[in-house]
Order: C-alpha cells, then structure tokens, then sequence
C-alpha cells in the first residue's frame, strides 16, 4: 500500500487551483459557469515575446543554463530594480525561478529551520501558510485590521525569540490592499531590533490604480548598506501578473548575493534552470517598450471600477487600490443553511453558475474573493446572475 509522507499529509491542496480544475469540469459538461476565481490575467503576452521564444529556440536556446537564471536576464532586473529602488542592484543579488511560488518555496527552505515562525497577515495568499510548514516552520496568523491594513500592535506582540521572518503581500492577494509606508517602517525597523527578514511579496506591484504607486520596502530604509539590506528584505516579483505570462514560470528574487548563492545550492538539486527560452521571451518582455502591458493595467483599472460599482451595490465594499481581486465581507447574506462562506461560494456557483472562491481559503472567514481579471461583459453577466440569487438584501 503506497504511503504518503506526513509532510504532505499535512499540507492542504490549494483552493484556488482546485477550484480552475473544477470549473473546468463543469464547462466541459456544458454548464455555462462564468469563473472569477482565477488569479491571471485573461489576456495573452504581446505576439513578439510569445514568438521570442520559439526565436530562442532556433537560435538554439535549447539546453541546460545556470540555475540562478540566464545571465543576461539577471543582468537586466538588477539594472531595472536597482533604478526603480535607487540601490546597486547586481546580477549577483538576483535569483530567478519557476514564477514566484517556487522562489518562496526555495526561500523558505533555505531561510528556516524547524519550529522557526513566520509572521503571515490574514487574509493571506493560500500557498505562504502550506509552504512555511514544508519547510518545517510554523505560520503565526496574525488578522488585519477591518480595512485591510497591517494591525501593528498584533504584530508586534506576535514577535518572538523563534521568529524568522514577516512577509509582507502588498498589493494584496486576495484584498488589494496596499501597505502604508509608515507600517511597513515600522515593520522594517523591528525587523532590524528583533533580528528577522522581511520577504515582501510584490506579485502585483505593477497592478495599482487611480495613479497610487506602490513602493518598496527596499526604498524606506535610507541608512542602510546595500548587502545588510538586501539580507534583510527578500523581495519578490514574478513576470506572471505584470506581464501577463503566467505559463511561462518567471519569477526571481532580489536579495543579498550570499542568500543567492545559498538558493542556487538548493534549486541545483531541485530543478536546475528555468526553462530556457521562456527565459529570453522574460528578457524581451522586460526590455521591449511597455505600451502593452500599460494598456492591460488601463483595462485592469476599467474592470476594477466596473465591478466596484455593479458589486458595491450587494456588499460593502471600498475600491481595491491594486491587484484584480475584490473581498468583501459577505456574512449578511448566511441563513440556516448557508452557514460560512464555503457554503456561500457552493450556493453561489450552484445557483448563479459563478464560481468565486470563499474567504476561508485565505484565512478570513466571512469574506468571498472575486476575481475581475475576466471581460466586463463576464463581469456584468456574473454580477447580475449573483444578485438574482442573492436579492437586494445587503
Ligand atoms: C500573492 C502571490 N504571490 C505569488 C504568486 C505566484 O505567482 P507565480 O508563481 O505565477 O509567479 C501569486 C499567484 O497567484 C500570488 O497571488
């Protein structure tokens, strides 16, 4: 009998990619669901990065490559990070993996030991709490205020002697929320006291809106010299959302050039290089001019003002200042048999064919999560198929 490791046993699947292959399913047996659960833009990459890579390949880009990522490519996020940060940046500072996921997953394999902690915001992206404990680390829930922002004073009293690191996700996945610079100052500075990284998670950096830009943690401390910062905040960004490649598994890490080293030890064993060509289409994206991907967030921004306003009508809601997803509180709409927001999300995609995906999954009961990474017109058509289920009641 064939026996799984307690290690795995102990990890949940992911929500959100169980819930794409059930969507899947149903559309395959012809039920015309309308998904916003998915965390991806719907567009594809620009025509020349999609034919970049086949480019890559004739000129033959085929083979294994250096496990921290293609020297051009590295070369050129130091140079584009270091300007947008104002620091140093060198190719040795950068680490590049299979999308961000597998940078965090490296990440925290190489930074923990067991029973060390990880300080995790609620509502949190659903892999960080799984990955921590793979790597044997223990996730501290520590919940956010009501409007999304850091709660510091639960931070602060959840700093310990085993704490190892706080990660920071702004813009946020699920609540697009953005991090005040002052809190997340405040965080750096604890971390400096205390002795622990921040890892600041910048999936959707580029995806902000109504002109707010968001800031990195690595621009907020001024005194500090490059290699002493760079161990202190891990920061992480992924081609997935900005450029909309997704299927490409671009992701990287900038970081102290001793960390990296350490990540190219781990990755060696693991998976050895991204794969090849995908990585000169990521060099192309990153150096081609940008209107595309400007447009793409100008469409995102349309998307978000049209599902703030069709859906603000059900719930109480402020607009998300980033990333493509909206989380309102949802509890005024449980009854005797719709008892949690699982149970909401099943009623909703049962009864209105849409599928979103419950707060629970990310660690905030009461909440639903709708993607509006889809057209207005699915926007609309979902938003109108909900409030025939759920009536004018708010
Ligand atoms: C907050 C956050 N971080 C990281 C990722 C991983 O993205 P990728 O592995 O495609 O870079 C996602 C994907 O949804 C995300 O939402």
């Amino acid at each position: 009998m064939l026996k799984i490791s307690n290690r795995v046993d102990a990890i949940l699947a992911s929500k959100s990619v169980s819930m794409v292959a059930r969507v899947a399913e149903l559309q395959k047996n012809g039920i015309p669901i309308i998904s916003l659960s998915v965390g991806e833009p719907d567009m594809p990459p620009p025509q020349e990065v999609m034919e970049e890579m086949y480019l890559a390949q004739k000129r033959g880009n085929c083979g294994y490559g250096p496990v921290s990522g293609h020297p051009v490519l590295r070369k050129k996020l130091a140079e584009q990070m270091g300007e947008a940060v104002k620091l140093p940046i060198r190719m040795e500072n950068i680490f590049v993996s299979n999308g961000s996921k597998q940078i965090l997953y490296n990440l925290f394999q190489t930074i923990l030991n067991p029973s060390d902690e990880v300080i995790v915001p609620s509502p949190y992206w659903v892999t960080f709490p799984e990955q921590i404990k793979l790597a044997g680390g223990k996730p501290i829930f520590v919940p956010c205020l009501p409007n999304h922002q850091l709660d510091l004073s639960a931070i602060r009293r959840a700093i310990g002697p085993a704490t190892r690191a706080i990660i920071l996700n702004s813009p946020n996945n699920p609540t697009g929320a953005i991090y005040s610079n002052e809190d997340v100052l405040q965080i750096l500075n604890w971390a400096q006291e205390f002795n622990f990284s921040v890892i600041s998670d910048e999936a959707y950096a580029f995806l902000t809106y109504d002109k707010k830009a968001f800031t990195s943690p690595l621009t907020l401390l001024k005194n500090s010299c490059t290699e002493d910062l760079l161990s202190r905040v891990l920061t992480v960004q992924t081609f997935s959302k900005s450029y909309a490649m997704t299927g490409y598994r671009i992701g990287f890490l900038v970081g102290a050039a001793e960390l990296v080293k350490n990540l190219d030890k781990f990755q060696g064993h693991v998976c050895g290089n991204v794969c090849t060509p995908a990585q000169a289409a990521a060099i192309l994206a990153l150096t081609m001019p940008q209107d595309y991907f400007l447009q793409m967030k100008a469409t995102f921004e349309r998307r978000r003002n049209l599902a703030h306003k069709l859906f603000s009508q059900l719930f109480d809601i402020a607009p998300p200042p980033g990333a493509f997803y909206l989380f309102p509180r949802c509890d005024q709409y449980y009854t005797d048999t719709i008892k949690n927001s699982e149970d909401l999300a099943n009623y909703i995609l049962e009864h209105a064919q849409v599928a979103i995906l419950p707060g629970s999954a990310f660690g905030a009961e009461n909440y639903l999560r709708f993607s509006f990474a889809t057209s207005e017109q699915e926007i609309e058509e979902a938003f109108y198929r909900i409030k025939r289920v759920l009536g004018e009641r708010k």
